[in-house]
């Protein structure tokens, strides 16, 4: 079968099976990846313009009871100066977002035990207070039932996790004995259960990964049916028990966004910071390869380096709330702009079949 025809299925049936996945995530035909990126991108645009949504990232807290061998603020590095964010910076952070134009906030941060659940309860019940046009999203990582449904009725409307990887071998490989990918799946069930939108996703190129895992990855995006769907290069950061491993490519991720947006047509793809950070045009070559979210930095600036995931991770020009001018005019250049809208998914275009 040609490869072209590939694509075509996917675009119609929105599914592929395993072999075929494979094919298109090997192929080194450039014909064929030039034509799975100009379709998904003619399909982004029938769902969503060429407007690209924004998310205002706050860093929240690098302080993390977890030790993920990929991630630089695990628990075990020694060389983070942790950070918790008052209260009151969260605001103050917002209060700007909402100037610059934000509507969407994304408290991202290292997962704590319950026991500080309330906390950020609080502040959610604050953000929704006082921000009540705009959406709440949460990045915390993995809790009880209980505090998740907390949070969702202090008014959080959306939730990042990532999966990471399906293949529980590969999951074993990249994180500590005491976490589990069964555990994973279990908080994205729960997360759905309760109404949030909810955005899952994994790293592009980690450590041991094979066409194999990526074709697991994809399958199991494609039956979850997320609303968001979170993909970044591995980076190596060199603290880690990983930061000696290469990094993943702005191909392979790209490759899968077009994917992603052919399975799962009104799906929110963030172009991400990773990609950005992995080259220069990675943030514009995301979205024309089917992504329509980016997520700037809103943190305070003098804390950012301390949100160091990986090495030489952006947080300047245009990844940063102030430099929306730059995001722009780099937008505009490739015919897109920013919307300004809260970004909804928009769930009533794609009955699943
Ligand atoms: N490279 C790329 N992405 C990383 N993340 C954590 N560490 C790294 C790294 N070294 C991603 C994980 C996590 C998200 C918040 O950041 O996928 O879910």
């Amino acid at each position: 079968m040609l490869m072209k025809t590939l694509v075509d299925i996917l675009e119609a049936n929105h599914r592929l099976d395993n072999d075929q996945l494979a094919a298109l995530l090997t192929t080194n035909d450039h014909q064929v990846v030039g034509y799975l990126c100009r379709r998904a991108r003619a399909v982004a645009q029938e769902q969503y313009g060429t407007g690209i949504y924004l998310r205002g990232l706050i860093e929240l807290s690098n302080v993390c009871r977890n030790d993920c061998l990929y991630c630089g603020i695990r628990r075990s590095n020694r060389h983070v100066d942790r950070y918790t964010l008052t209260p009151e910076q969260v605001m103050g952070c917002c209060e700007q977002g909402y100037q610059l134009g934000f509507r969407t906030f994304v408290l991202q941060g290292g997962e704590w035990g319950d026991e500080r659940a309330q906390w950020v309860a609080d502040i959610v019940s604050d953000m929704r207070r006082r921000w009540s046009d705009c959406a709440i999203t949460l990045s915390l990582g993995e809790h009880s039932r209980e505090v998740y449904a907390l949070w969702r009725q202090c008014g959080a409307d959306r939730y990042l996790l990532r999966h990471e990887t399906h293949n529980a071998a590969h999951y074993a490989r990249l994180h500590p004995a005491e976490m589990s990918l069964a555990q994973r799946l279990q908080c994205l069930d729960w997360l759905k259960e309760l109404g949030y939108q909810v955005g899952t996703g994994i790293m592009v190129g980690s450590p041991g990964q094979t066409i194999a895992h990526l074709v697991e990855d994809v399958q199991f995006i494609g039956q979850f049916r997320p609303h968001m769907v979170g993909l970044g290069p591995f980076i190596a950061q060199h603290d880690t028990p990983l930061g000696d491993q290469p990094n993943g490519t702005v191909d392979m991720t790209t490759r899968l966004y077009s994917i992603i947006r052919l399975m799962l047509p009104t799906a929110l793809i963030p172009s991400t910071t990773a990609l950005a950070t992995l080259s220069p045009q990675g943030r514009l070559q995301g979205i024309l390869a089917g992504a329509n979210v980016v997520m700037p930095n809103l943190s305070p600036a003098d804390q950012r380096a301390n949100y160091a995931l990986y090495d030489g991770k952006a947080s300047a020009g245009a990844e940063a709330a102030e430099g929306l001018r730059q995001l722009e005019a780099q937008l505009h250049t490739i015919g897109y702009h920013i919307d300004w809208s809260r970004g909804d998914h928009n769930s009533s275009a794609f009955a699943p079949h």
